[in-house]
């Protein structure tokens, strides 16, 4: 039984052997969070989790019960204004200018499989993999109703959560904040992860301790954006890679988010996850319901591995494309780093014939090759080819492609319009702006109103059009700036505030019509790099480009990163040219293939500019990455070594048979006498199996605790004996069981 509902129907226990989740009705009719953690066996009453004895002189209390005080009860879903003093999940304002409200349990309902949300992606799963309990709570003076929904995952340690506000009432009411999910822990002591950045550094690991008080991410650029991601995670001390306790949270939603810890005076460390409350705003009007995004939220006690293969899994198995489960996705080249602005057919029809010799199999023409775009500064909107560039067509260039044995792939930016475009001249409204205010440019560009259907419409119909005619493979979809003087002058007053949300809302429209209408174009969502990494987006396009940085090194720490809670195989990563264009660095095309392989494999460079003996090399790493590509797509990933701690990286995927395994090691600066002998320890294998390596035999046990020796070249540069030296060295070990390899 996954879901237990005992006490007289009044306590509620999702389990699954790996983890539970309870909570209670409480004396007052509101709902008590008692646990969530460690699978416990199930009870008849759970009623003693509840830290009943806290008084204060100061506290709220019930009229016949002065212990029961609500300020020290762990809540479910907290509100304001009835003596719980911390952050709310939920706040209205009522027409009255109010903002109390009292939700009681009325009942619940036990699903088989997972409901879908509407308008909103969020995880499937058949009823075999999940079950969904869903307790529709009551406001009886506003006549509210609010369900929360809950699924547990059966063989997997994860939680989903959202929320739904239906207005039964008479009068309007306006939504302050409905976040997704809230979890209180009856404890402090926690350090919280997250990642961070900025454009070209996305996904940096963060982690700090928690204290007393409100800690935060968050976004309120329109986008979920480069600087913090939707997920943040509390583990214990002593918590590594491969052990202890941590517990993650991740939203499914790519617009404005808030995640939030906050720890009261009683130690109580509240967990808060949702749309951003700043800037938000919904006017709910009778017999209209409102839908929050879903929170993700993961409990591993196999460390932040652990988190991340529960993300992972679940991403991989119920939230991407089902159409992209399982196939395979092509190896790619992209000309933007190889030509930007500057090409014409010739030149990218030559670049496809060199990629088609070294077994590249998808051609990307990336920005520039519509209306009269030659830099950034025209043309977005105008999704018709540049005839100056391609007077032949865009159809002809990609039969072009495909007779040369590539498919063919485009690039738009669909959200945005140039001032510089015939669509400004034809719509100058379709621009967001606050009436009055000057428009600020950013990459000289402005965002199109895409809360109003006319203009996603509009859009849909240019992009569809160039699928059937070109017949599209790929769509590499871009968002290059951020959201100013948010305004829409289809909303009303009152309504700006929905901006955000339904700009949003519109977005994922758009994806919903191409992705349903065209299944088998690969979408791969961009932000100029990594400014919407996140599960909303990976619900209809399975791979991401994580970053503009193509950096060997630099890419080490952004994909050991984005890795604490994305697939790596939803990861675009490619191989680009020397010196690199983000850093000027210099690292060798080995080490630039070692750390590509470890995600969506690709390049971004001209082929024409290879000498032979590259070309040989790229060969390698296409083959390399065609044998492994299962494994990549299909595998536990495991991080090694932090590149944010040392001068190391190591990482490694087994099959989940644990039959095989690649392990990718990374040197970032050579060190002179550095040491005799180093090993790295791997993880994931049967401790009692024996293993193949480069010809040498291990048993699993041995490879976990004494690892896996490393070339001589790694133990310090010695110039007599090292066969490689230098910087920037890797290595890249694929191991097999005894008996099995080919
Ligand atoms: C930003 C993207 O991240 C790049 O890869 C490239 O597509 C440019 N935009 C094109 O303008």
């Amino acid at each position: 039984m996954y879901i237990q509902v005992t006490n007289n129907g009044t306590q509620f226990h999702l389990t699954n052997g790996r983890l539970s989740y309870i909570f209670h009705v409480m004396k007052n009719g509101q709902l008590g969070h008692l646990y969530y953690g460690k699978a416990l066996r199930g009870r008849e009453d759970f009623s003693r989790l509840q830290a009943y004895h806290v008084q204060t002189g100061n506290s709220t209390q019930l009229d016949d019960d002065s212990a029961f005080s609500i300020e020290s009860f762990r809540q479910e879903i907290p509100s304001y204004g009835k003596g719980d003093f911390r952050s709310p999940a939920i706040s209205l304002r009522m027409p009255d200018g109010s903002h109390v409200t009292n939700f009681v349990y009325k009942n619940y309902e036990i699903k088989e499989g997972k409901p879908s949300l509407p308008d909103l992606p969020a995880a499937y799963a058949n009823n075999k993999d999940a079950s969904t309990l869903q307790i529709r709570l009551v406001e009886k003076r506003l006549k509210l109703e609010l369900v929360l929904n809950y699924t547990v995952f059966h063989d997997l340690p994860v939680i989903t959560r959202s929320v739904s506000l239906d207005n039964r009432g008479l009068d309007r009411i306006y939504i302050e904040r409905l976040m997704s999910a809230s979890v209180d822990f009856p404890e402090k002591d926690f350090e919280m992860v997250h990642l961070a950045g900025a454009w070209a550094r996305e996904c940096h690991i963060k982690t700090r301790q928690l204290q007393s008080g409100i800690q935060s991410i968050g976004s309120a650029r329109g986008a979920s954006s480069h600087h913090y991601n939707p997920f943040l995670a509390l583990k214990r001390f002593n918590t590594t890679e491969h052990t202890g306790e941590v517990y993650g949270f991740n939203l499914v939603y790519s617009g404005n988010f808030l995640a939030q810890a906050e720890i009261d005076h009683y130690d109580n460390t509240r967990i808060l996850l949702g749309i951003n409350p700043f800037r938000f705003e919904w006017r709910l009007e009778p017999d209209e319901c409102f839908h929050s995004p879903e929170a993700v939220m993961v409990y591993s006690e196999e460390g932040m591995n652990g988190m991340s293969q529960a993300f992972h899994d679940l991403y991989r198995e119920h939230l991407i494309p089902k159409h992209w489960q399982k196939e395979i996705r092509p190896i790619l080249i992209n000309n933007w780093e190889a030509t930007y602005f500057d090409f014409n057919e010739e030149k990218l029809l030559a670049i496809a014939e060199k990629a088609k010799d070294v077994g590249i199999e998808l051609f990307v023409l990336d920005d520039g090759w519509f209306g009269s775009r030659n830099d950034d500064t025209t043309s977005l909107g105008d999704w018709k080819v540049n005839k100056n560039k391609l007077p032949k067509g865009l159809k002809h260039l990609a039969e072009g492609v495909r007779l040369r044995g590539l498919k063919f792939g485009l690039w738009f930016e669909p959200e945005m319009i140039s001032p510089k475009s015939n669509l400004y001249e034809s719509h100058p409204e379709w621009a967001i702006k606050t009436p009055g205010e000057h428009p600020t440019l950013s990459r000289n560009q402005r965002v199109l109103d895409f809360t109003q259907d006319e203009v996603v419409q509009f859009i849909y119909e240019q992009m569809a059009q160039i699928i059937r005619e070109t017949e599209l493979s790929y769509i590499k979809w871009d968002m290059n700036r951020y959201i100013t003087e948010a305004y829409s002058s289809g909303l009303e007053a009152d309504c700006q505030d929905e901006f955000y949300h339904r700009y949003i809302l519109g977005v994922y429209k758009l994806y919903d019509r191409l992705t349903k209408e065209f299944p088998s174009v690969l979408f791969e969502s961009c932000a100029g790099g990594g400014g919407r990494v996140d599960p909303g987006l990976l619900y209809f396009a399975p791979q991401v480009w994580i970053s503009d940085n193509t950096d060997a090194v630099e890419r080490l720490k952004i994909q050991y990163g984005t890795s604490m809670v994305y697939p790596i195989y939803s990861m675009g990563s490619h191989v680009s040219a020397v010196p690199n264009h983000q850093t000027l660095r210099h690292t060798p095309l080995s080490m630039r293939g070692d750390v590509a392989l470890f995600g969506t494999f690709g390049y971004e460079l001209d082929p024409g500019e290879l000498t032979a003996a590259e070309q040989k090399v790229i060969e390698g790493q296409i083959q390399k990455y065609k044998q492994h590509r299962a494994l990549i797509r299909d595998g536990d990933f495991y991080r090694l070594i932090n590149p944010f701690e040392t001068n190391e990286t190591a990482w490694m995927i087994v099959s989940k048979d644990k039959h095989e395994a690649l392990i990718g090691f990374y040197q970032v600066r050579a060190m002179p006498n550095w040491r005799r002998q180093q090993n790295v320890r791997l993880a994931g294998l049967e401790r009692d199996w024996e293993y193949v390596v480069d010809g040498q035999c291990f048993y699993g046990d041995e490879l976990m605790t004494i690892g896996l020796p490393l070339p001589e070249e790694f133990n310090g540069v010695n110039g007599a004996t090292a066969k490689r030296s230098g910087d920037y060295q890797s290595h890249i070990f694929y191991l097999q069981l005894k008996g099995k390899q080919n």
